[in-house]
């Protein structure tokens, strides 16, 4: 699979529509039909990140296993806040500490994922 893991592109893109998916999906009201299907979309694209996440991983991960090792714990992390945002919203409980969790999580996934060698390298 090497189309995966030679460069960042897919990734990058999977990602992205990600996020427009998730800020899209928690902008709608819960309980509705086109929320759902959002959600169904974003899941797929879900697996579409650790899909490309997981294939650089496991191409790269010798070139600074801890860094490495904290992205990927991180970039879960990040999908796992935005389905607690989801969660809250749909038992009409206060998101605002996920909303937080989320927005931190994110930025450290993306400064790591910056940071580390393959791709763009902001903070190198
Ligand atoms: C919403 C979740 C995620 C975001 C926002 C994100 C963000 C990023 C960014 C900004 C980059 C840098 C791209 C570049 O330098 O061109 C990157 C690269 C990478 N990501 Fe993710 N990622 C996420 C999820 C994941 C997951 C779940 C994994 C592991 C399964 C993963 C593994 C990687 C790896 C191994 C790289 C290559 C790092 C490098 O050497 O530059 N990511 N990601």
């Amino acid at each position: 699979m090497d189309f995966l893991s030679n460069s960042t592109h897919l990734h990058i893109l999977t990602w992205v529509v990600g996020i427009i998916l998730f800020i899209v999906a928690s902008g709608m009201s819960p309980g509705t039909k086109e929320r759902k299907i959002v959600k169904m979309v974003l899941r797929v694209f879900y697996i579409l990140i650790i899909i490309t996440g997981l294939a650089l991983f496991i191409r790269y991960m010798d070139l600074n296993s801890a860094l490495y090792g904290v992205k990927f714990l991180f970039g879960i992390l990040t999908i796992g806040m935005m389905e607690m945002v989801f969660a809250k919203q749909e038992k009409g409980k206060s998101t605002q500490m996920f909303w937080i969790l989320f927005i931190v999580s994110l930025l450290i996934t993306m400064f790591l994922g910056f940071k580390l060698p393959i791709g763009l390298d902001f903070f190198a």
